[in-house]
Parts: C-alpha cells; sequence; structure tokens
C-alpha cells in the first residue's frame, strides 16, 4: 500500500472526533425541530436505478449531464449513486397508497456528484433535506420555508440571505422559451459553448450558467415571470405576502432557476458570506414529477451540511465532546487486579457512568499516563491492599485528593452532578 493508497478518494472524506460531534448535535437538533413540524425521517438507498434521477431531474441538467456517478451492476442494469434526496424520495412515494401523496419526511445523509473538488464541494457531500408532498399552495411553500429558516436559527446560523423566484407551470414554458429566445437571439454568439447549445434545447439552463460571459447577458434581461400567467405571478405574490406575516425576508432574484428541472411555481436559495465562491447554503422549491404513472406534486429543501458547517464554524460553533468524554478511568496496581476491575467497569457502565480502562496489561505508570490522555476527571486505584479492604481509591484529578471509598460511595460520588 502506497502512502496515497491511504487517504479516501479526492472530494471525500472521513468524518470523525472532534468534528464528529458538531454533526452530532446539527443532526440532533434538526430530528427534533423536523418532528416538531410534523415530518418523519426516510432512509432511501445510496443506489438507485439510473432511470430514478434521469427522469426527475431533467436529462438537460449538470447534474445528469455531467455529475452522476454511474455503473453497471453484475446483471449489467443501469445503477447511480444518488446526486440528491428528492428523486429517490419521489420513487418511494410513488411505490405507496395516497397516504403517502401527502407524506412529511425528512432526510439526513450523503449524496455523490462527480464535481471538481474544492472548498466547500465535496464528492461525497451530506444533506439535510424535508420533503412536503401534497397539492400547490402558498401556504405550504411559505411554511417549509419557514421550517428551513427556523432549523438555521436554531443551530446559530444567521446573516444569511434568502432569495425566490418563480418557474412558473408547464404551460408557462413555450412563452417563457420563446421570450428568452427572442431577448437572447442577437447576442448568441457571445454565450458560452455550453449556453449556446442550451439555447435551443433548454434556454431557461442559461439564467443558471456560472460563466461570466453567460452571465453579463443574463443580468440586462426582463425577470422570467414578465412571461408568465397572471395566475402564476399570484402564486407568487400570495408566497411573499405570507413570509412577511410570518416575519422572513426573502429577495426576488428574477434569474433564480436552480439546477434541478422539476421544479413548479416557487423556487428559492439561501446564500452565506461565510461560504467563499460556493456560497450555495441550501436550495428548495416546488416540484412536480410523474414517477411510476402518478403525477406527485411537493414542495422541500435541502441543506448543504458541510456548508452549514462552516457557516456555524463562522459563528464560534465548535464541537463538544464532553458528552463522550471518560468520566472515570480504572488503573490495575498489579496484574491481579486488572479482572475485578474487569468487573467493575461493567457495573459503573450498566449505571449510566462513562468508564475506561487500558486493559493491556502495562505498568501502572503507563496506565496513568492513558488516565491523563482520555482526561477523565476521576480515576479508580485498586492494588492488592484496597483488594484486601475490599475499597477502591478515588482520585480526584483536578484537587489531586485520594479518598478510600465502598462501592455504593463510588457510585454516588461518580453519579453526583
Ligand atoms: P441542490 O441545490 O442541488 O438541491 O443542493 C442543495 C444543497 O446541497 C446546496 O445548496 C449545497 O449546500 C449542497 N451541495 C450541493 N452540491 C454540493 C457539493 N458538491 N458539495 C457540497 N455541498 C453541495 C437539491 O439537491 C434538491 N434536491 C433540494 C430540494 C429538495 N428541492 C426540493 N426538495
Amino acid at each position: 500500500m502506497s502512502a496515497g493508497d491511504v487517504q479516501p478518494l479526492a472530494g471525500m472524506s472521513d468524518l470523525c472526533a472532534p468534528e464528529i460531534f458538531l454533526w452530532q448535535r446539527v443532526e440532533d437538533t434538526c430530528r427534533q425541530l423536523f418532528h416538531r413540524y410534523g415530518f418523519t425521517e426516510i432512509r432511501t438507498p445510496l443506489l438507485e436505478r439510473l432511470s430514478v434521477f434521469t427522469r426527475a431531474i431533467g436529462e438537460g441538467t449538470d447534474v445528469v449531464q455531467k455529475e452522476m456517478y454511474t455503473l453497471q451492476d453484475r446483471g449489467g442494469r443501469e445503477i447511480a449513486l444518488r446526486p440528491e434526496g428528492t428523486a429517490g424520495v419521489m420513487r418511494y412515494v410513488a411505490g405507496g397508497g395516497p397516504e403517502r401523496a401527502e407524506a412529511r419526511l425528512y432526510y439526513l445523509g450523503p449524496m455523490f456528484r462527480a464535481e471538481r473538488p474544492q472548498a466547500g464541494r465535496r464528492r461525497q457531500f451530506h444533506q439535510i433535506g424535508a420533503e412536503s408532498l401534497g397539492p400547490p399552495s402558498p401556504a405550504a411553500d411559505a411554511e417549509c420555508i419557514a421550517l428551513l429558516t427556523h432549523l438555521l436559527r436554531d443551530l446559530g446560523v444567521s446573516g444569511f440571505n434568502l432569495q425566490i423566484n418563480t418557474r412558473g407551470l408547464p404551460e408557462d414554458r413555450a412563452a417563457v422559451a420563446a421570450a428568452l429566445r427572442a431577448a437572447l437571439g442577437p447576442q448568441r454568439s457571445a454565450l458560452c459553448e455550453d449556453c449556446q447549445r442550451r439555447y435551443e434545447t433548454n434556454p431557461l439552463r442559461i439564467l443558471d450558467c456560472k460563466q461570466a460571459e453567460c452571465r453579463a447577458i443574463v443580468k440586462a434581461l426582463p425577470p422570467i415571470s414578465d412571461h408568465m400567467a397572471a395566475e402564476t405571478r399570484a402564486y407568487l405574490a400570495g408566497v411573499l405576502r405570507l413570509l412577511k406575516r410570518l416575519d422572513i425576508s426573502a429577495q426576488i432574484n428574477p434569474f433564480l432557476v436552480r439546477g434541478l428541472d422539476y421544479y413548479i411555481h416557487t423556487v428559492w436559495e439561501i446564500t452565506h458570506p461565510a461560504l467563499g465562491a460556493q456560497d450555495a447554503l441550501a436550495g428548495g422549491g416546488r416540484y412536480r414529477m410523474e414517477v411510476g404513472g402518478r403525477t406527485l406534486d411537493g414542495v422541500g429543501f435541502a441543506i448543504g451540511m458541510e456548508r452549514l458547517l462552516l457557516a456555524m464554524e463562522a459563528a464560534g460553533a465548535r464541537p463538544d465532546d464532553s458528552a463522550a468524554r471518560p468520566r472515570v478511568w480504572l488503573v490495575a496496581a498489579g496484574a491481579a487486579q486488572t479482572e475485578d476491575l474487569l468487573v467493575l467497569l461493567q457495573i459503573l457502565r450498566r449505571h449510566g457512568i462513562n468508564a475506561g480502562m487500558d486493559l493491556s496489561g502495562r505498568s501502572l505508570k503507563a496506565q496513568m499516563r492513558a488516565a491523563h490522555r482520555a482526561g477523565a476527571p476521576w480515576v479508580v486505584i485498586r492494588g492488592d491492599a484496597e483488594a484486601a479492604k475490599g475499597v477502591y481509591l478515588l482520585k480526584d484529578m483536578t484537587g489531586g485528593a485520594q479518598t478510600e471509598v465502598e462501592l455504593p460511595e463510588l457510585l454516588r460520588r461518580l453519579t453526583a452532578p
């Protein structure tokens, strides 16, 4: 094995202490809040049939064209690692009865996109997502945004920026595409190569292009909602009115279209100044999908976990390992004591006390070093003399005091706050 073989693949990371403690805190906070809003957890498989994603996300999107990890399984079936959570959740919903079409589901877990890794952009990243199934309603969209902003506040993230727009209904699409082609036609040759192709296939995607030359052209276009039906514009106005009543500030971004094709009506994105170039902290919107012969409607969002942690760290959040640290460390003064102390370990742990011990039969000195490394506030030392008296020597590692105690007193002291 070469030195490189012990590293994870580019754009993927091992998640471990100390950062893992912040991850777990975030996950606990999310679960609590999701339950308050009536959402239950779903864990869909990481691998799905390729068509689950291509159909839902759209053939013309960057995610499907450039970013998916696709492979053939041993039976020659085309499968893919999930690049996002919504498509798999909708596959689940389509496979069940009518009650699933009203479900409220959340998920926490890894997603995979073969992008060029950089700060805040990983090939395996993690999302916190929520999907609220049900027919279009500005109130449902506003509630979903309220959940997202509530979550960010509970996690101590402030200073974020919520941008919102409408993708309109399928009926609006022809008028929007025609208006975009008309407006972009004279400047077509100045667009990037991809966008010259998009001009023909799906001009809406040009609004999402990150190339400087395309952004400059897009900035001067009229809002796409100008070309949508009055009913569509009223829907967005309804969402904005409700957000105001819920005291959530949102800015209209007339060019926000989001990179996935399943959206209709409301779309939004949350950016954060602590994130640098990859500043999208969360994104979401209302969607409609045809899955398994059914039309499914819902609204949802996903937060990028790695980016969320960057924003939290910028606000001063630090991992807290106190719940995982040992409260007591046991030290055997004499090999004969190891067995008795193993029994004591079991008693302590059954009483809910975090307890540790070096079981490899090292010297007293080495065991005391291990005790210091573990950072336990208490150490129990037991030699032949203590064993003969039926006591334990309890050492307070902060003050240094040592007392001989019997088991009931030991338990009392170690469980005292
Ligand atoms: P998305 O905007 O593609 O939406 O991803 C949501 C969030 O995932 C982004 O805002 C970002 O924070 C994070 N993210 C995306 N790609 C990466 C990456 N390569 N590295 C690190 N973080 C990343 C969706 O995925 C939709 N399924 C959201 C949704 C749910 N819409 C409706 N329901």
